[in-house]
C-alpha cells in the first residue's frame, strides 16, 4: 500500500491502474479511523480491483464553533489499518492540495432539499462543505464505485442526489452502520466522551430502537413519538438536537400511510456531538 499526498501522484499512480484495465474503488475519509470505516474498505474491495481510501479532515465542512482543531488526526495507525483491510492507496492531501485558494474562494457545491432539515438545519453549511469535497474526490479519483456509511444517512442522501444531478459516473455504495456491542455507533467522536458519558451514550440507540418497535406496533403519532424519545434522551442526561422520524426517501417528515420510514437522532453529551439512524419497513 502507498500513500500519497499530492494531486499529481495520485494521477500518476491511477493512470497506471487504468491502463490495467483495474476497477476503481474510493472511500473518502477523514481519518481516525475504526472498525465502521475498515468495513467500507472491505466492502469497496469486493467490488472493485484496487481501493483508494482518503483521509482529508475537510475544513469547508466545520462550522467556527465546530471541532476542526481538535479532530483526531492519526495517519500512522490509520495506515496500518487500511493496509491489513486491503486498501491499495491512500490519499492524504494537506489543506493546500485541496483549497490552494483559500476557502473563500473555492466554487461550492450546493444540494438543495437533500441538505435541508436534520444535520442541514443545526449546521448550516455543513453539507455545502460535503458536497463540494466529495465532488472534487470523485473528479480527482475518477472512481467505478464509491462507498459511504448509512451511520451519516442524510449525507449518504445528500451524495446520492449530487451523482445523479451532475451526471457524475459513479456508483455510489451505502454500508450498514457498524456498532459497539452495546449498540453505540461507531465513530470517531466516541473518543471525546468520558467514561460517564460513554455508559450513557447507548441510549441513543436503545431510543430508536424503542420508537421504531412502537411505530411497529401500529403507532402513527409522530410528533408525540418524537417528543416521546426527546425526553428519553433528556432525562438520560444528553441535550437532544434533533429525534425526526422521516420518510427514508424524501427526508421529509413521515406521513402515516408511508412505509419506508428513518428516525433520525442528533444529541449532545457533554460538548459531544453524536448522530444515529434506524430505518424501518412497515
Ligand atoms: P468520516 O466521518 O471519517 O466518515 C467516513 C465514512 O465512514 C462515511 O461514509 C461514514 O458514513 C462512514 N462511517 C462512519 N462511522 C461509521 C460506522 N459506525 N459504520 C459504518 N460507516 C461509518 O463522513 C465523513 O468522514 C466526511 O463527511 C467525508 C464523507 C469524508 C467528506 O469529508
Amino acid at each position: 500500500m502507498r500513500t500519497v499526498h499530492t494531486l499529481k501522484e495520485l494521477r500518476a499512480m491511477l493512470r497506471g491502474f487504468r491502463q490495467q484495465g483495474k476497477r476503481i474503488g474510493l472511500v473518502p475519509t477523514m481519518g481516525n479511523l475504526h472498525e465502521g470505516h475498515i468495513s467500507l474498505v472491505r466492502k469497496a474491495r469486493e467490488a472493485a480491483d484496487i481501493v483508494v481510501t482518503s483521509i482529508f479532515v475537510n475544513p469547508m465542512q466545520f462550522g467556527a464553533t465546530e471541532d476542526l482543531d481538535t479532530y483526531p488526526r492519526t495517519l500512522i495507525e490509520d495506515q496500518e489499518r487500511l493496509e491489513a483491510a486491503g486498501s491499495t492507496l491512500v490519499f492524504a492531501p494537506s489543506n493546500d492540495e485541496i483549497y490552494p485558494q483559500g476557502l473563500a474562494r473555492h466554487t461550492r457545491v450546493i444540494v438543495p432539499e437533500a441538505s435541508e432539515g436534520h444535520c442541514g438545519a443545526s449546521r448550516p453549511g455543513h453539507f455545502e462543505g460535503v458536497a463540494t469535497v466529495v465532488t472534487m474526490l470523485f473528479n480527482m479519483v475518477q472512481p467505478d464505485i464509491a462507498v459511504f456509511g448509512e451511520k451519516d444517512y442524510q449525507q449518504l442522501a445528500v451524495i446520492r442526489k449530487l451523482t445523479r444531478d451532475l451526471m457524475i459516473p459513479v456508483e455510489v455504495i451505502g454500508s450498514p452502520t457498524v456498532r459497539e456491542g452495546d449498540g453505540l455507533a461507531k465513530s470517531s467522536r466516541n473518543g471525546f466522551l468520558t467514561e460517564d458519558e460513554r455508559v450513557i451514550a447507548p441510549i441513543i440507540y436503545r431510543t430508536l430502537k424503542n420508537t421504531a418497535e412502537q411505530i411497529r406496533s401500529g403507532r402513527t403519532d409522530f410528533a408525540t413519538l418524537e417528543q416521546e424519545a426527546n425526553e428519553a434522551l433528556s432525562e438520560a442526561g444528553l441535550r437532544p438536537d434533533y429525534f425526526n422520524i422521516a420518510n427514508s426517501l424524501t427526508l421529509k417528515p413521515a406521513s402515516p400511510d408511508d412505509s419506508e420510514l428513518t428516525l433520525l437522532v442528533a444529541a449532545f453529551l457533554g460538548t459531544t456531538r453524536l448522530i444515529d439512524n434506524l430505518s424501518i419497513t412497515r
